[in-house]
């Protein structure tokens, strides 16, 4: 009762009758960076997902502190801590898991760019993405650690070296853009947010993120338009500013976390048609030399089964487009030098 209390108010309507499903198979889910800002919450609202039945928290301090506490939450998935030198460390962690969800390392204070975190983040991707490759190359791998325009190819640099990369286990979490985009226009209209679902592509910082209104049936104008888009790709800055220096959203985070992971489970079970926004491996723009990019993608049993189209957008769109994949490039080409110079 207290679990569904809690995902009620959380979740929609087509989630809260997903996490009431019985769960059809076993899943290990593990989160490594579990102790941090994103890690608790995220470690709690998995705990309360049915279709999870193995919940493994690993950081570098604090994990098995958060396993404890989550543990005593009356759902029947099992929740072990790991620490470095702790139960079997990081290989023990990751051993068998299917989802492996990645939010370690530094967050954002006021006044920097998601790729000022690069020269911090870069090297922690990098040595979890050669554990996940050692201990569960097979599990879908859920790259939240900024800058995500960067750490997504990171991790794919390291697979490959690895001779483990599967392009379609591969997924760059965007969906708290989408989360925000659909937020922000129902409190413009007036809608009920749980009803909106705004198409957000490209990347996740500034200007690489693009949401088209316009497949919405919107059609907001001038300084309604501008202000729109402004608050979608910089709504991270939002909660940097407001939180003064105690880092970035994580909250929110957590339950676009939890939700990526819910539509992952529910696709490796036989669900069909469940359609997340991701940053993968895509074939849209690869012939401007963006590699990766953001759109709607449905999921499958073996990770991504399709990737959808951009589909029609208007004139306004097509420049924001233009601007996200001129930056795009450059971040995605700064993550593959990264781990060719520091393998
Ligand atoms: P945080 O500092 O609160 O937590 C990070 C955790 O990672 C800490 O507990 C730390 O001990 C752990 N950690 C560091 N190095 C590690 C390692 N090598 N192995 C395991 N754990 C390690 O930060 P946070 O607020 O949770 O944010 C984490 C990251 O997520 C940041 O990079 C932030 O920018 C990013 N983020 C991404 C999105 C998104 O939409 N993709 C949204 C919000 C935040
Ligand atoms: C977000 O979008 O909230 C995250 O990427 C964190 C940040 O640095 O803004």
């Amino acid at each position: 009762f207290a679990a569904r209390q809690v995902t009620s108010s959380v979740f929609g309507a087509a989630q809260r009758r997903a996490f009431s499903a019985s769960a059809a198979s076993l899943s290990k889910v593990a989160v490594l960076g579990a102790g941090g800002g994103i890690g608790q919450p995220l470690s709690l609202l998995l705990k309360l997902n049915p279709r999870v039945t193995e919940l493994s928290l690993f950081d570098i301090r604090g994990a098995p502190g958060v396993a404890a506490d989550v543990g005593h939450v009356n759902t029947k998935s099992v929740v072990t801590g790991y620490e470095p030198e702790q139960n079997g460390g990081i290989a023990a962690a990751l051993k068998g898991a299917e989802i492996v969800l990645i939010p370690a390392g530094v967050p954002r204070k006021p006044g920097m760019t998601r790729d000022d975190l690069f020269n911090t983040n870069a090297s922690i991707v990098r040595d979890l993405s050669k554990s996940v490759a050692e201990h569960c190359p097979n599990a879908n791998i859920l790259i939240i650690s900024n800058p995500v325009n960067s750490t997504v190819p990171i991790t794919a640099e390291v697979l490959k070296k690895a001779g483990v990369y599967n392009p379609k286990r591969l997924f760059g979490v965007t969906t708290l853009d989408v989360v925000r985009a659909s937020r922000f226009i129902s409190q413009h209209k007036g809608t009920d947010p749980a009803n909106e679902n705004i198409v957000v592509i490209g990347g996740h910082s500034g200007e690489t993120i693009v949401p088209l209104l316009s497949q919405s049936g919107y059609n907001l104008e001038g300084q309604a338009l501008a202000d729109y888009v402004k608050r979608v790709q910089f709504g991270g800055d939002e909660v940097v500013q407001a939180k003064g220096g105690a880092g970035s959203a994580t909250l929110s985070m957590a339950m676009a976390g939890a939700r990526f992971a819910e539509s992952l489970l529910k696709a490796a079970q036989g669900e069909k048609g469940v359609i997340e926004p991701s940053f993968v491996d895509s074939p849209l723009f690869k012939d401007q030399g963006v590699t990766y990019f953001s759109s709607n993608v449905e999921l499958g049993p073996e990770g991504v089964e399709k990737i959808h189209p951009i589909g029609e957008v208007t004139a306004h769109e097509q420049k924001l487009i233009d601007v996200c994949v001129g930056q795009l490039k450059g971040n995605i080409e700064k993550g593959v030098k990264f781990v060719a110079e520091n393998p």
